[in-house]
């Protein structure tokens, strides 16, 4: 495959950036982020390298779980701005080289969504069956809860309709009935309107909740689901959200030709970074990825550091996540559902920017489709008095005084506070510093885009000879990429493993090492190198 056409599945070699709009930047000085907003940052997101945009819910929403709730799939909620203005946004970021893909939340609507309403108000009402009904509540089955703060069954009873409703997440979410055909036609009605006002595709969100229940050949939904948005427009691509071990994730990506989702975020590799940096070991990190089955070739899995949701460590084992929460969340009040962290990265490794560039040079380098949640880039971290999973969510750091709105404008969730504030973590200041994480970033994915080995390429994982290090190569084609991480913060000696008449080339600071390589790396190590053969020109 030539770079000619690996621009036919740009998504294997894009770095993703999600946001949340009304948390970005306040145009009109309300305190709510907005379109406009984030329109006038674009240029900021094109500087960083991001070569598409993610955007969180922004459709109207009565917000009790922070947008995805939705009352109206075809509108932009009024705090946002209009469809106008969502336009404009997607035809900027086009104009700089970025595609817009949105969140879309098929599992559910709100309880206030028309479609509901109608459907409580009466039996023969043709949106009865677009909601999942029943006169007897089924037993309750453990783990079934998402949200085991808020809610002690999936089965609400509505006493207008007469019956209980299905939901998987709060009870103000009812659950779409997607065996229903006349809910699917509805649904990909919405597809085909975002995918007119010119969206490159969808994350789509809750996946697995999707298809439970649907007997007959389940996962036919996500196959005529990804056909039906292919037809409307060749280059969509859908993100889904897929928690589930390794084998049941590959399932979504379809058969050998992919055709299912077309790429799927990666649960358990994050789950198992964690773990890998809690021991100071790469054992739990290379476990993990070993166990994913192969993926097809236009398939990407999208690798994050942190999401908007708690940083969930429900895959692990309950001995692994204690010692995840040990390190990185002692206290129960960092720690939420008992199966997550409501912290960044920044906190939990208590500022050490070594080792936090560190676990995002190993992230970029894995092959799969980088995704960073906004805030990264300049080190921003949570603050614990926003409620829950919204801790994550605070505004964006754009100057001391935080900039995200007017002055003397309380923005609608407060700021992060203290060591990790806008007076210290700022874009404006990290900006003039040529040694800034911010630009850091900068290089890190120049270097990324630059190397479409790690989106295309097939992972063999190392051996190291030092526990503490995660060691990788990358091969596509005749390009090599090898990598070494060290994760607990000590000195490590590696040797790699390379052939005859070749050499490595450092991909960040172009030094080459004589082979076989003997390396000695300093605590926190984060190297990438080209393999250079002989005869072979290695790009720049
Ligand atoms: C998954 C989303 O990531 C989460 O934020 C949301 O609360 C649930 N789906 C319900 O929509």
């Amino acid at each position: 495959m030539s770079v000619k056409t690996s621009s036919d599945l740009w998504w294997k070699n894009a770095v993703v950036y999600c946001l949340d709009v009304e948390m970005f930047f306040d145009s009109d000085g309300d305190g709510c982020g907005d379109l406009l907003g984030l329109t006038e940052r674009v240029d900021y997101l094109a500087g960083l390298g991001v070569s598409v945009l993610w955007l969180m819910p922004f459709y109207p929403s009565p917000n009790r779980d922070d947008g995805y709730d939705i009352t109206d799939f075809y509108a932009v909620d009024s705090s946002m701005g209009t469809l106008g203005d969502f336009v404009e946004l997607v035809r900027t970021c086009r104009d700089r080289g970025i595609r817009v893909i949105v969140d879309f939340v098929m599992n559910h609507t709100s309880d206030q969504h028309p479609w509901f309403q109608a459907a409580r108000s009466s039996k023969d009402s043709p949106y009865r069956d677009f909601y999942v009904w029943v006169d007897e509540k089924p037993p309750e089955k453990p783990g079934d809860l998402v949200f085991p703060d808020a809610e002690t069954s999936n089965w609400t009873y509505d006493r207008k309709a007469g019956q209980y409703y299905q939901h998987r997440f709060y009870k103000h979410q009812p659950d779409l009935n997607l065996a229903n055909p006349a809910v699917r036609d509805e649904l990909a009605q919405v597809l085909g309107f975002w995918l007119e006002q010119g969206l490159s595709g969808f994350r789509v969100d809750a996946v697995p909740f999707l298809i439970e229940g649907v007997l007959d050949d389940p996962h036919q939904i996500i196959r005529d689901l990804r056909s039906y948005v292919n037809r409307r427009v060749g280059e969509a691509v859908l993100l889904g959200e897929v928690n589930l071990p390794a084998e049941q994730t590959r399932a979504f990506l379809g058969d050998e030709d992919g055709d299912e989702l077309h790429m799927v975020l990666d649960f358990i590799g994050n789950q198992a970074l964690y773990l890998s940096l809690a021991r100071g070991s790469a054992e739990p990190l290379t476990k993990a990825l070993s166990s994913y089955p192969k993926i097809p070739a236009a398939a990407s899995l999208g690798r994050f550091v942190r999401n908007h949701d708690e940083l969930t460590l429900d895959k692990l084992s309950e001995e692994e996540r204690a010692e995840v929460f040990a390190r990185f969340g002692p206290d129960e009040s960092l720690q939420l559902y008992g199966r997550g962290l409501r912290r960044r990265l920044p906190t939990m490794l208590e500022g050490d920017e070594r080792a936090l560039r560190m676990v995002y040079s190993l992230a970029f380098s894995l092959p799969g489709t980088p995704v960073l949640f906004y805030g990264e880039e300049i080190g921003m971290a949570e603050n614990v008095d926003i409620e829950g999973r919204y801790a994550v969510r605070a505004p964006m750091q754009w100057a001391r005084d935080g900039g995200f709105t007017l002055p003397g404008v309380s923005p609608r969730r407060p700021m992060v506070e203290g060591a990790f504030g806008p007076e210290r973590v700022n874009v404006t200041d990290q900006r003039r510093d040529p040694g800034s994480l911010l630009n850091w970033f900068e290089r890190l994915i120049r270097r990324r885009r630059e190397c479409p080995e790690l989106g295309f390429g097939s992972l063999t994982l190392l051996e190291s000879g030092a526990e503490s290090v995660f060691a990788h190569r990358v091969d596509w084609e005749d390009a090599t990429i090898v990598c070494v991480h060290e994760l607990s913060g000590s000195p490590a000696t590696v040797s790699l493993p390379v052939g005859d008449g070749e050499r490595l080339v450092d991909l960040f600071d172009h030094s080459d090492h004589d082979l076989p390589a003997t390396l000695q790396l300093e605590p926190y190590a984060a190297r990438w190198f080209r393999v250079a053969r002989t005869g072979v020109r290695l790009p720049p």
